[in-house]
């Protein structure tokens, strides 16, 4: 299933049931935001999260561009990106958080064709400030998925305040033996989907205010599920990077982790740049600055005398 589908397949699941297809919003977070850059496809819609009418209404879906400056130091493995795309979908404060997985669990089986034995999910098994998500772990149940609990990597906030809530993480089994052990023992489970019950907000104080109107926030990297449906080891061996892997080694011979990076920093560079941000000395623009830094540093390693200028026009529009 190339790329295109993949999309076309998640999105139209949740137009199906309801959900309003909205457009992805920039790399850049609204004035006043602290981040630097859109982490995730549910940052642009925190306030409609926190409980703002949205003028599309109360169930969406949709692509969201992100880019999160911790994963710019494992770049040149075989799955990380400086800029990745998430598919989200939202009820805010509309359906209850046992659809959720339910859909969840449908659109993997019947939409992409995953079986149930190739999944595990992980559960929020709860903390000192709250008990575990006892209505996720049965519907995981009832579906018949394995369920492991943990309390520190099933709880997502997209920051020291704002919405937050326990999260149950979707993991899909990427090893060539049947699957074994469980998501937090076993390095071959790999995470495509985190499913949010958003039902907080965390205060400057660091307590937790229940939400009028709990909501649901779901997201999946696209090309680590793009590289797990086309049998893939590696994102830059998808369809989505063939524009760049078919044209880029006749330009410029460069070892496996060089020309991930520069695969790598060339699209995230193209992104950034489209939406708007220049090279400069602070902020989004120090971010730039690095990206094009490594990528000539590294083009340059063997032979100084490699530009840009020497990409073909039609590969960087
Ligand atoms: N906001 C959640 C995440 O990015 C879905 O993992």
């Amino acid at each position: 299933m190339d790329t295109e589908r993949t999309v076309r397949v998640f999105t139209d699941f949740y137009r199906e049931r309801g959900h309003h297809l909205i457009t992805g919003s920039t790399l850049l977070p609204p004035p006043g935001d602290p981040v630097l850059f859109t982490t995730s496809g549910m940052h642009p819609l925190t306030p409609y999260l926190e409980g703002r009418p949205h003028p599309r209404g109360r169930r969406l879906v949709n692509v969201q561009r992100c880019l999160r400056t911790t994963d710019l130091d494992e770049i040149g493995d075989s799955t990380h990106l400086t800029v990745f795309e998430m598919l989200g979908s939202w009820s805010l404060g509309d359906y209850g958080h046992s659809h959720s997985p339910r859909w969840g669990y449908e659109l993997l089986r019947d939409g992409f064709g995953i079986p149930r034995e190739q999944l595990h999910v992980t559960v929020f098994g709860g903390d000192e400030q709250v008990g575990p998500d006892l209505e996720s772990l049965r519907t995981w149940e009832e579906l018949e998925v394995p369920v492991e609990l943990t309390r520190d990597d099933n709880w997502w906030s997209n920051g020291p305040v704002g919405p937050c809530g326990p999260d149950s993480e979707i993991f899909v089994w990427t090893g060539d033996t049947p699957p074994r052990g469980t998501p937090t023992t076993e390095p071959r489970w790999m995470e495509i989907w985190n499913h949010v019950v958003m039902r907080y907000r965390r205060l400057e104080d660091g307590s937790l205010q229940p939400l009028e109107r709990p909501g649901i926030d779901t997201g999946m990297g696209l090309e680590r599920l793009v590289t797990f449906l086309q049998g893939r080891d590696s994102v830059y061996d998808t369809d989505l990077f063939e524009p760049w892997t078919r044209r880029l080694p006749s330009l410029w011979e460069l070892d496996e982790p060089s020309l991930r990076l520069v695969c790598d920093h060339l699209r995230s560079g193209v992104v950034m740049i489209g939406d708007g941000v220049r090279p400069s000395n602070t902020g989004r623009g120090y971010v730039l600055r690095r990206v094009v830094r490594r990528l000539l540093t590294t083009l340059r390693r063997d032979d100084p005398s490699r530009t840009l200028r020497d990409l073909p026009v039609g590969l960087l529009q």
